[in-house]
């Protein structure tokens, strides 16, 4: 082990299979400023993974599942104030407010590394600081991209083995000068000699800051899921779609980091495509990704790519190609059963970390609407006794499971490849219990821009605050982008218009989804599930050319007969309900747009106010 602590300053003893003296100096930086008693070089090992999974059962802040129901698992349970990212404690400190945007908190650059250097100053006394090398993509693709996290938490490092390519072998692909993410972590609980560590600790203050010029990210007071593991949210999104705007400025293609799953699709004749959806935190991205097609559709093949994020490039052809940049899924536990996500389920047999699920008295794990009846006695996600009389959730809504990709059975068999995936078409979905259709596709590249701009969905669990409020969230990056969201909208558009100047054919269709229009009880009127399928295969068959559809004021729809219904019995009557067009309701939403696009209107793209503007002299006619 490269731990040694000299007078109380934490020596480096970096490996010496480490030939990056940059790196090494930065890690000696933020060791003197942090102060931990031992700094730990990870090297990624099976065997590094469950000693620090041991230390932390014998520590209190994880619980080894039975062996037997649930083999090499652990349950950590985290402190109630840190259950969920913190969206207003996020800050994306560009060099002018402008360049963050309307959208982000924005501190100046200077003013934010002042106050982070008290915070972080001596913040991890008493802790060992991990040294955390990962890749995000396959290591050594011309799309992947590295990141160093340095972080006081031993939760982040075993998490970060199962989200991303984590270990020593990074170090080959960065050599003695490759480019890194640096990343700093402390979850702010410095320990006085002698005092007692507590399971979860963290901090009631908390940043989780970005400096997009220098590529840096700061994050102080939460050890949970997207504050925490920085090669996320923080860095897959947020400095990573700034990287690919970046790249355009300076006279490249530029490139795409974009909330997305990106799935498989394969007909029973072997032609293949694959899709990448944008849907907000909490609204069945997972599900999506590991859908299984309903029995009518023998043959029908869905595999997985990625669940959450996507990093997308156009290709030597001029289509658009894409990765997913992680290499595990940290997906939102309650909802999923063996009905909503049988491939979901498979991934978790064995080989997990749950976070803040409730513990049954025979050691596994049990969540909201695993079974439909509750265990008569659990320990819930607090560490309290739990009957189903109790009046409260066993797990907290925002329960999340950590599995590495390669347990998902219908992984794609290109999951891995450096090259990416070419894209055939992108998904937007809200979660909109009224006005939005079921599904619309885009009759051009600003349309679809359009769509995916003025998303809105109602808002869930996966951020603190407030529940079932309508919000926009453009593109299902509101919490995510790492610049001016205007700016972004142009860089789509600009991305769009390169392509289908070199082909446009190259070009992929545009959808808007919904899947979550309630009937008059309120209950959901679509299946959703495995029944998206029919969706996705009317899409796949519009991509084909084989498909009908007819326009409306917002894009080309498809008629009743136009779906594949084999299997299910769903009236054109209810198919109505979820695709019915309110007049009355678009015009207010309409209004909505307008508020978005005052908010957002510096750089806000000419296209996208005239797209408007036509879309209301429909809506009036
Ligand atoms: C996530 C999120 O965890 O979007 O994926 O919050
Ligand atoms: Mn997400």
């Amino acid at each position: 082990m490269n731990q040694l602590v000299m007078g109380g300053v934490a020596k480096l003893n970096a490996p010496a299979y480490i030939k990056h003296q940059k790196l090494i100096n930065w890690v000696q930086e933020v060791a003197s400023l942090t102060k931990p008693d031992r700094v730990y070089w990870c090297d990624g090992s099976q065997e590094e993974y469950d000693r620090l999974c041991a230390e932390m059962v014998a520590a209190g802040t994880m619980k080894k599942l039975n062996p037997a129901k649930r083999p090499n698992s652990y349950l950590a349970c985290s402190d109630p104030s840190d259950v969920a990212r913190v969206e207003d404690r996020t800050f994306i400190c560009s060099a002018t407010r402008e360049q963050a945007g309307p959208t982000n908190n924005w501190t100046e650059p200077a003013e934010m590394r002042r106050t982070l250097h008290d915070l972080f100053d001596g913040c991890m006394r008493g802790r060992t600081m991990y040294v955390v090398p990962f890749s995000m993509g396959p290591l050594g693709s011309p799309i992947a991209h590295i990141g160093v996290e340095l972080s006081d938490s031993p939760y982040v490092v075993v998490n970060m083995r199962i989200m991303t390519r984590m270990g020593k072998a990074v170090y080959d692909v960065l050599g003695t000068d490759g480019e890194f993410v640096p990343c700093v972590h402390s979850v702010g609980a410095p320990l006085r000699a002698g005092q007692q560590d507590v399971a979860w600790p963290c901090n009631p203050t908390k940043y989780i800051v970005h400096y997009p010029e220098t590529r840096e990210i700061w994050s102080f007071g939460s050890g949970y899921g997207g504050n925490a593991l920085l090669g996320k949210k923080c860095f897959a999104l947020r400095i990573a779609s700034n990287m690919g705007y970046q790249e355009a400025q300076q006279g490249g293609s530029g490139w795409l980091a974009e909330h997305m799953l990106i799935l498989g699709v394969e007909s029973p004749e072997g032609k293949k495509h694959y899709v990448a959806a944008a849907f907000p935190s909490a609204c069945g991205k997972t599900n999506f990704a590991m859908l299984i097609p309903p029995a009518s559709f023998g043959g029908w093949k869905v595999t997985t790519i990625g669940d959450d994020i996507a990093w997308i490039k156009p290709g030597a052809d001029g289509r658009l190609y894409a990765i997913n940049p992680e290499a595990g899924y940290f997906g939102v536990a309650p909802g999923t059963n063996e009905k909503t996500n049988f491939n979901c389920m498979a991934s978790m047999r064995e080989n997990t970390i749950f976070t803040n699920v409730a513990l049954t008295d025979d050691g596994d794990v049990w969540w909201e609407g695993l079974t439909k009846q509750a265990p008569a006695h659990l320990i819930d996600w607090q560490g309290k006794d739990w009957t189903p009389a109790s009046g409260t959730k066993a797990a907290h809504p925002n329960a999340r499971f950590t599995v590495a990709a390669t347990q998902n059975p219908v992984i794609d068999a290109a999951w891995d490849d450096p090259a990416g995936v070419p894209i055939s078409a992108f998904i937007f979905g809200g979660r909109r219990s009224t006005t939005v259709p079921l599904v619309t596709e885009a009759r051009n590249w600003v349309e679809g821009v359009y769509m995916a701009a003025t998303m809105g969905s109602e808002t869930t669990a996966a951020a603190a605050g407030q529940m079932g409020v309508v919000r926009r969230d453009p593109f299902a990056m509101l919490p995510f982008m790492g610049y001016n969201m205007s700016d972004y909208f142009q860089h789509w558009l600009d991305l769009g218009q390169k392509i289908a100047a070199a082909n446009p054919a190259a070009l992929p269709k545009i959808y808007c989804v919904n899947w979550f229009r309630t009937d008059a009880e309120g209950k959901f009127a679509w299946p959703g599930f495995g029944d998206n399928m029919r969706v996705l295969k009317w899409m796949l068959d519009r991509i084909e050319g084989t498909a009908g559809g007819s326009d409306n004021v917002f894009g080309t729809t498809p008629a009743y007969t136009d779906l594949h219904w084999e299997g299910l019995a769903f009236t054109e009557q209810q198919f109505d309900t979820i695709t019915s067009i309110d007049g009355q309701a678009w015009v207010e939403e309409l209004k909505l747009h307008t508020e978005l696009f005052e908010k957002l209107s510096y750089h806000l793209p000419e296209a996208l106010a005239a797209n408007k503007a036509e879309l209301e002299k429909r809506l009036a006619s």
